[in-house]
């Protein structure tokens, strides 16, 4: 079958001819359509799981993908051949990921039918980003009226996030570089805070170049503070800083291990590190939006398969990527 491939950590992605997986007693085989491509991707190929778990060489990366059961094994009940699914898989031993035309899964991996109002294609943008996003938000408990701010809100996760504000009767503060703002808006930000550099041009013949801090930013716009922060992309330092923007009682929340829980704590805010673990419920309650046309599914880019190596890791996410199988 067609896979990509790294042959070692850190190894660049290429495109080779694997053997297609057999199915055992209580999996399923999957024909792939698509795969959705997230930052882990690249962490896995780059051997961030190195010494966890064990991996297998070639290795083929991707955990998000969608396709239609072409086998099953033997005491799996609950799924066909046929049945079109999504799922996100990380099944070791690591290596027999989304990003080739079949995977072989345990029947109860977080694996979910489509219904048929929802191709491959945007369900494959599903499981990853948006577990997450569905996570943090039950999480956080958010309410309507809120004030929550999204930092990294123009990609996967982020995407998905301001809807799901929105969507709660949130008062929704993303951030965006400037291209992006009205892309934010249509999703359903109340505010988009600008971040990177910014062009002040405050005459005719004065521009001057500046890069607010996004906390800055925020203090001037919304000086009573923030409900919620929902952190995606900040280091510790920058983290602390938009943190306490948070009120006393509020939440806050970093998807990259940034955030000091006792220092939140002493602060009487909740919330700190979350580490996603939604499964299949959490992926049915998102294709139900999306069949209700509630949620849009923030694609920007689908290469082909063989182009996989453009696209992994790469910087500048506007919504997800998928790969076209
Ligand atoms: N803890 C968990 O369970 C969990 C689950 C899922 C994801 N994650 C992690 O959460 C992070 C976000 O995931 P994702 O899938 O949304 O990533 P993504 O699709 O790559 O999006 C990241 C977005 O943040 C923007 N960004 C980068 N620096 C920024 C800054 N200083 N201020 C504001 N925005 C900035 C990027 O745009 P520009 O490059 O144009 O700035 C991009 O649009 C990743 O690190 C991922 O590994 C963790």
């Amino acid at each position: 079958m067609r896979a990509i491939v790294v042959r070692e950590f850190g190894g660049r992605p290429e495109a080779a001819d694997m053997p297609i997986p057999e199915v055992g007693p209580g999996q399923v085989q999957i024909q792939l359509e698509a795969a959705g491509v997230n930052p882990f991707d690249k962490r896995i190929m780059d051997g961030f799981l190195d010494g966890k778990l064990p991996h297998d060489f070639p290795l083929i990366p991707g955990t998000d993908g969608a396709g239609t059961i072409s086998a099953v094994g033997s005491g799996v009940n609950d799924f066909e051949i046929g049945d079109r699914v999504v799922g996100k898989f990380l099944v070791p031993p690591v290596g027999h990921g989304t990003f080739a035309e079949y995977i072989v899964v345990p029947c109860e991996s977080t694996i979910a039918k489509l219904p048929d109002e929802v191709t491959a294609i945007r369900a494959a943008a599903l499981p990853t980003a948006g577990i997450t996003a569905l996570d943090l938000m039950h999480a956080a408990g958010v309410k309507g009226g809120q004030k929550i701010l999204i930092v990294g809100a123009s990609g996967g996760v982020g995407s998905y996030l301001v809807q799901l504000g929105a969507l709660a009767g949130a008062h929704v503060l993303a951030t965006a570089r400037p291209d992006d703002t009205d892309r934010m808006i249509r999703l359903g930000a109340t505010e988009v805070v600008n971040y990177g550099r910014i062009t002040v041009t405050d005459s005719p013949t004065h521009a001057l170049d500046s890069e607010p801090s996004v906390a800055d930013s925020v203090r001037i716009t919304d000086p009573g503070g923030i409900d919620v922060l929902f952190d995606l992309v900040s280091p510790p330092p920058v983290f602390a800083d938009n943190a306490s923007l948070v009120k006393p009682g509020g939440a806050a929340y970093s998807t990259v291990w940034s955030a000091d829980e006792e220092d939140l704590k002493a602060r009487g805010v909740t919330g700190g590190n979350l580490e996603s673990t939604g499964g299949a419920a959490e992926l049915r309650e998102l294709l139900r939006l999306v069949g209700n046309s509630d949620l849009m599914v923030p694609i920007s880019n689908m290469p082909p398969l063989a182009e996989a190596a453009d696209v992994i890791g790469a910087p500048g996410a506007r919504g997800k990527t998928v790969l076209v199988i």
